[in-house]
């Protein structure tokens, strides 16, 4: 039995390979380096859900096709109006991407039902951002990007090129990611037939835990504790010492750098300019030096993204629903290969409670109360 599945190849897949001992990411065969330097979210996408990269006619369709689903149904939309705004961001992105399923009528064909769910995952977050502050959201426009439309519906303009490629490589890089929790729950979901917006909305439930999502939520608000570099030691000494995991660092399968992790580094360094970004990049570079010095362990693609998607303007508590917007492609590329040579997932357990109990007569069965 291997807790948590470590190490347990559970299917076959085309989609992602991750080799963790050389800190190697490839989609389809292509390196992450050269998509985060040289892709976008339309080609990526196009990738992952259509296995090829994209002629120039087939992204031009492709990006139109994204573009024309970005509206929210009506009643999706007076559903999220109902709620508090309070509410936690990734229950309403659960319930949302339900609720896109009962208003997918008639139904799409799956590959109709994928670009619409990537396509409006990103308007439902700009969304209930805009609803958490009592504002009225901003409609989505069909003439910019899915990077550039993302920032626009949150931030209320259209942003520069350098925040558009910005956003660009932040999607990418969390694009997709081989097995991991969220996408595995997709997967299982799927097995059983059920369909794409259930398994998508097993999956935002997935990355809901801390130990998957919202991780960099955390690593902002650590930085923010620490303040400044002279204090990483004491203050790291101090929750290592109390058996804290220290959130950004780590990972199930690299065991070397995580390459989004130094690729969203270059992106920090490139962007820092003002004295808080300076001295928040020298903590964060200070506590992954420590932690590899006190722990041999490495930043995952959570520790510096945090402080890149703050540099967009996006608030903490959205960083793991742009997580889920990042990560639909790959969602959707594993579902539909689950659909294509599908065996319902069904594991077994290692019992290891009694096998000879018989049973007593509620009369008979008096003396202390047992929990
Ligand atoms: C992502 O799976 C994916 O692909 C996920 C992801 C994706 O793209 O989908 O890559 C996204 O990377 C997000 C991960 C974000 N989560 C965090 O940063 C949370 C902090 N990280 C840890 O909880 C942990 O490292 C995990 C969850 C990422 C991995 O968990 P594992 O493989 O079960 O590792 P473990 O908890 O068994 O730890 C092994 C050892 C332990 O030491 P010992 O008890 O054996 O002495 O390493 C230590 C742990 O204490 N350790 C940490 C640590 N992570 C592991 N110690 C301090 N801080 C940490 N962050």
């Amino acid at each position: 039995m291997s807790k948590g599945l470590e190490d347990v190849v559970a299917s076959t897949s085309a989609i992602t390979f991750i080799d963790g001992v050389r800190g190697r990411l490839l989609y389809r065969g292509y390196d992450i380096n050269e998509l985060a330097e040289l892709s976008n979210y339309e080609e990526v996408a196009y990738l992952l859900l259509h296995e090829h990269l994209p002629k120039p006619a087939e992204l031009s369709a492709f990006a139109a096709d994204l573009s024309s689903k970005r509206t929210l149904p009506v009643g999706v939309k007076s559903m999220l109006a109902s709620l508090d705004t309070n509410s936690d961001a990734m229950d309403v992105l659960e319930m949302a991407i339900a609720a896109l399923g009962i208003y997918d009528y008639p139904v799409l064909p799956l590959n109709e039902k994928a670009a619409s769910i990537c396509s409006k995952i990103a308007t439902v977050v700009a969304y209930l951002h805009a609803h958490s502050r009592g504002q009225t959201p901003i409609a989505p426009r069909t003439d910019l990007s899915h990077a550039s439309n993302f920032l626009y519906m949150m931030n209320g303009k259209v942003p520069d090129e350098t925040a558009e490629r910005l956003m660009n490589i932040v999607f990418v890089l969390h694009a997709d990611h081989e097995f991991n929790a969220s996408t595995f729950t997709a997967r299982v979901v799927a097995s059983t037939l059920s369909d794409a917006y259930s398994s998508v909305t097993a999956a935002v439930a997935a990355l809901k835990g801390p130990l998957h999502g919202g991780a960099n939520e955390r690593v902002v608000e650590m930085v923010a504790e620490i303040h400044s570099p002279e204090n990483v030691e004491g203050y790291i000494r101090a929750r290592l010492a109390k058996k804290e995991k220290i959130m950004g660092f780590g990972h199930r399968v690299y065991k070397t750098d995580d390459p989004r992790a130094k690729i969203m580094r270059k992106c920090a360094e490139q962007i820092a300019t003002t004295d808080s970004e300076l001295r928040e990049l020298a903590v964060l570079e200070k506590v992954q030096e420590f932690m590899f010095k006190e722990k041999g362990l490495y930043p995952n693609v959570d520790f510096y993204s945090g402080f890149v998607l703050h540099h967009l303007g996006m608030p903490t508590e959205l960083f793991t629903p742009v997580f889920a917007v990042a990560r639909s492609p790959g969602w959707l590329a594993h579902i539909i290969e689950q659909y294509s040579d599908n065996r319902i997932m069904r594991p077994i357990a290692q019992y290891t409670g009694p096998t000879d109990e018989r049973y007593v007569p509620l009369t008979l069965r008096a003396g202390k109360i047992t929990e």
